[in-house]
């Protein structure tokens, strides 16, 4: 029972769905009469991205890519690594990048760094979770969702070992359910 390991429910399925709701008008009204191209990483932009997709109405195309910086732990690495590439050649195109959360920002950077190269149109970044005092590299953010503490959050779309990206609401866990490295925070 999932209950029994939630410390704390930081951002409720109700908050998220509003917030998602009011990105996704800001994102129609600023791409009105422009195609543009969602580049969802993967996994954890996922959840958020699909719910934001319902409320999009401008004429757009999904893509994915995944970049790797933290294996199985929950510190990041520094080390990033593109192991799947996005299907579209984004030359020339609007590209809106949909990140699950921003941490110390390594990946973000790294990310911007090699699509810049392949000349989009535009290229902006949309985030639900925004981790600011982690932050090492920092990159604009022109659409975030809700500023979080420094804790190690799972649920909607956030993992800990690949599990709990599958609950709709954001939350921590019990120091129990975390390795000894991260019952230390
Ligand atoms: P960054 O490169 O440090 O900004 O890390 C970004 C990636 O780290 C995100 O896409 C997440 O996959 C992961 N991440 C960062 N903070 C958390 C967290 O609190 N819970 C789960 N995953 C996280
Ligand atoms: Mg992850």
């Amino acid at each position: 029972m999932i209950e029994k390991k939630i410390k704390k429910i930081l951002i409720s399925p109700r908050k998220i769905s509003s917030k998602v709701k009011e990105l996704a008008g800001r994102i129609n009204r600023d791409y009105r009469g422009k195609d543009l191209v969602l580049i969802v990483i993967l996994k954890g932009a996922l959840f958020f991205a699909s719910d934001l997709l319902k409320f999009l109405e401008i004429p757009l195309i999904v893509d994915f890519i995944s970049i790797s910086s933290y294996g199985d732990s929950t510190e990041t690495s520094g080390e990033v690594k593109l192991t799947k590439d996005l299907e579209e050649n984004i030359s020339g195109k609007n590209c809106l990048i949909v990140e699950d959360i921003i941490d110390t920002g390594l990946t973000l950077s790294y990310l911007i760094r090699i699509l810049k190269l392949r000349k989009p149109k535009s290229l902006k970044v949309c985030t639900f979770l925004n981790k600011k005092e982690r932050r090492i590299r920092d990159s604009k953010l022109d659409y975030e969702g809700f500023i979080v503490p420094n804790e190690f959050l799972v649920g909607y779309g956030l993992d800990y070992k690949e599990d709990y990206r599958h609950y709709p609401y954001v939350f921590t866990l019990k120091r129990s359910f975390y390795d000894s490295c991260l019952a230390a925070l």
